[in-house]
């Protein structure tokens, strides 16, 4: 299933609601404050949030979405302590190789979002064998938001098309939405239909700002660690609930 488009004429959306979306981003928050509710170190937390991280590829698979994208490290977090840091850097190395081989053999496409030049040569390689093993699959697609900002994929994005055009392979007229799109990270993956933010904060905090110009976006008190298939249905629930109208004036408009 494709994401509506917003010219598109679509009969779900004329009665009220929209249909169940393809792609969910989500921004898994809270791990701090989960671990400290209980007194144990934020490291505990991230270790954690990743078993919600798998608990939400399942789920996503079990609830028919095509694409999940999840934001795991942001550029900002660089700011954090350098052992958490290196803590979260070594959970997402872990994560590539404990779950390589499962969402390989389901045919799942991984892609990681982000700026990846900066990145250290062991996760690096990691990032490519991932991408890299999965690059024919479609069954379904992982985004792994990592080392990731939006104004960054933007920034990057613009470079680029400057380097095209002073190549001489893009001229400014070429350049309209379509085409600016494929300079992104996210490529001709489509749009998000839904953002789902956990642990109560409402904020993009710099989460596919281009791609999510016009999702829904869903925010729940629950902290990631605690996110299982009931928390994610009930925000495709709410999401259904919606009208998506793109700037028009929707179904019941007189
Ligand atoms: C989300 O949880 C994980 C990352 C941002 C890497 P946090 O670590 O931000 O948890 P809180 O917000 O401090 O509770
Ligand atoms: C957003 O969470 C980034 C990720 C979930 C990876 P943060 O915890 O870093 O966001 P802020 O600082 O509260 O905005
Ligand atoms: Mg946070």
């Amino acid at each position: 299933m494709t994401a509506p488009h917003p010219q598109s004429a679509d009969p779900v959306k004329e009665s009220g609601g929209v249909p169940a979306p393809a792609h969910v981003a989500i921004i898994m928050d809270g791990n701090g404050r989960w671990a400290k509710a209980r007194g144990l170190p934020r490291t505990a937390g991230h270790r954690e949030g990743v078993e919600a991280a798998r608990r939400a590829v399942e789920a996503a698979r079990d609830l028919g979405l095509s694409y999940l994208t999840l934001y795991s490290f942001s550029t900002e977090n660089w700011r954090r302590p350098v052992g958490e840091v290196r803590d979260l850097m070594g959970l997402l190395k872990q994560f590539i190789v404990d779950d390589l081989p499962r969402l390989k053999k389901e045919g799942a496409n991984v892609r990681i979002l982000g700026d990846k030049q900066n990145l250290s040569p062991d996760i690096k390689a990691l990032v490519h064998r991932a991408e890299s093993e999965t690059a024919g699959n479609s069954a379904f697609h992982l985004q792994i938001a990592f080392n990731y900002g939006g104004r960054d994929e933007i920034l990057r994005a613009a470079k680029a098309i400057a380097a095209a055009a002073a190549d001489g392979v893009l001229g400014a007229k070429d350049i309209d939405e379509g085409a600016f799109k494929k300079f992104l990270d996210t490529g001709d993956a489509p749009d998000p239909d839904l953002v789902i933010r956990t642990s109560g904060e409402k904020r993009t905090s710099n989460f596919l700002i281009w791609q999510a110009a016009y999702a829904e976006y869903v925010f729940t008190d629950v902290l990631w660690p605690d996110f299982d298939e009931t928390v994610f249905r009930e925000a495709i629930d709410e999401y259904c609930r919606r009208e998506r109208r793109y700037g028009g004036v929707g179904g019941g408009a007189r």
